[in-house]
Parts: C-alpha cells; sequence; structure tokens
C-alpha cells in the first residue's frame, strides 16, 4: 500500500547541508497500523511529509497504492493526495473560521462534493468521535482533545487508504490520548485504513502492528 525506496532528504542550510534522511526503505501493507519512533529531529515528520506528497525527497521514489507519487506533476501529485491521503497534523491545524462540521467537510468540497452531500457523513463521522454536540463550534471553542479528534474525522472523511499521523496525541493528557488511540484503531480497523504514525508515545506505539525506529537518517529496525 505504501512503498519507500532510498528515499534521501536534505536541507541547504546558512551552514552547510543537514543530511536528514539517509536512504529511507519501507514498506507497509494495507490495513497496518505503523508507528514510526526515534528521538527529535531524527526526521519523522519529514519522513511523514514525503510519504504523503506534501513534500518532496532530495531522491528516491514513493509509491502510494501502486502509483509513483513524485512522477506525477504538482497538480495531479495534489489532486492524488486529496484523494487517497489522509492527514492528522500534530496541532491540528484546523481552520480557525469555520466550525467542527465545516472543517471535516473541507476535503469532500475541495473534491468537488456538493455542501448538502458533504454534510451527512460529516456529521456521522463527528458523532462517532463523540463530538455530535460540538458540531457548530470554532476550533477556538474546543478543547485540545476535541479539536484533535475533529482534525482525526478530516483525516478520515474522504476515506482515504492511508492515513498519515504526527503525533497525534503530542498535545493531550494520558487519559485523552488513550481514548484518541482507541478511536484511531476503531476507525482505522473497520475500516480497513492503513495508519503511519509518528511518535513519542509509548502506549500508542506498545498497539501497532509494527514499530519502524529511526536512527541518523536511517530505519534501524
Ligand atoms: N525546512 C527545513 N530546513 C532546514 N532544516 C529542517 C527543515 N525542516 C526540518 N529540518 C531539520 O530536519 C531535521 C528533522 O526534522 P523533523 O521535523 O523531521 O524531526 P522529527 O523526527 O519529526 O522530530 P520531533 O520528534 O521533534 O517532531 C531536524 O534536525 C530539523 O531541524
Ligand atoms: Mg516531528
Amino acid at each position: 500500500m505504501l512503498k519507500a525506496i532510498q528515499v534521501y532528504k536534505a536541507y541547504p542550510t546558512g551552514q552547510g547541508q543537514i543530511d536528514v534522511l539517509q536512504g529511507i526503505d519501507l514498506e507497509v501493507d494495507q490495513g497496518d497500523i505503523v508507528a514510526v519512533v526515534g528521538p527529535s529531529g531524527v526526521g519523522k515528520s519529514t519522513l511523514l511529509h514525503i510519504l504523503g506528497g506534501l513534500d518532496e525527497p532530495s531522491s528516491g521514489q514513493v509509491f502510494v497504492d501502486g502509483v509513483d507519487v513524485f512522477a506525477l506533476s504538482d497538480a495531479d501529485r495534489a489532486h492524488f493526495r486529496n484523494q487517497h491521503v489522509g492527514f492528522v497534523f500534530q496541532f491540528h491545524h484546523l481552520l480557525s473560521d469555520f466550525t467542527a462540521l465545516e472543517n471535516v467537510m473541507m476535503p469532500l468540497l475541495i473534491a468537488g462534493v456538493s455542501q448538502p452531500a458533504a454534510r451527512g457523513p460529516a456529521l456521522a463521522l463527528l458523532d462517532s468521535v463523540g463530538l455530535a454536540k460540538r458540531v457548530d463550534h470554532l476550533p477556538a471553542e474546543l478543547s485540545g482533545g476535541e479539536a484533535q479528534r475533529v482534525a482525526v474525522a478530516r483525516a478520515l472523511i474522504g476515506q482515504p487508504k492511508v492515513v498519515l499521523a504526527d503525533e497525534p496525541s503530542g498535545n493531550l493528557d494520558a487519559g485523552r490520548s488513550v481514548e484518541l488511540h482507541a478511536l484511531i484503531w476503531d476507525l482505522a480497523r473497520s475500516r480497513g485504513q492503513t495508519f503511519v504514525i509518528a511518535t513519542h508515545d509509548a502506549e500508542l506505539s506498545k498497539r501497532a502492528d509494527r514499530v519502524i525506529r529511526m536512527d541518523d537518517g536511517r530505519i534501524v529496525i
């Protein structure tokens, strides 16, 4: 479902270049939930962004559902991403001027689904993440955990085959984290979705089907 072949990423800086990813090879099967762990600054977020086609590698290839993502034009890649990949960011990145419901509907609207047609599935998903009573709240009117659940719903609304989550529980307390993990597992398993989750959370990585440990720009296990 997801495959990276010899992915390298270097950032040019004033003090020379930083080699962040140094030959990442990775294969994730459909329906698997994989945790990516490793010290801060090792390149977990960089890898997730590249796997989802948000950021280009310096060299190497990424295949999502058999499609060579970086062989696509920028426009085709953006379209492909919208259709096939969901993102959950560490700090939810909800649009502050839009309600929870509108934020969740957004990927469908961008994909050309009409407002009335997007509304039903978005309401159903918000209900399934326990937010039926918060659909008209703006992000500033939600708790951190609620906002993160909205972000999960937004990532899942388009039924993407692959969901990339960067520290989804990074700003939640232990109880809320466990709840969010249970929710992610429920949704992932019931929909057969593939998840790659960057995390420092031991509870999350213990649940995962597989743990990928990064060090020094490479995968060490
Ligand atoms: N745009 C950029 N320009 C230069 N260096 C960058 C850029 N983005 C990231 N880096 C560097 O790349 C390295 C990897 O960053 P990344 O965010 O992928 O780490 P991470 O493993 O996700 O860390 P954390 O666990 O703290 O989230 C870091 O050393 C960072 O400083
Ligand atoms: Mg990170």
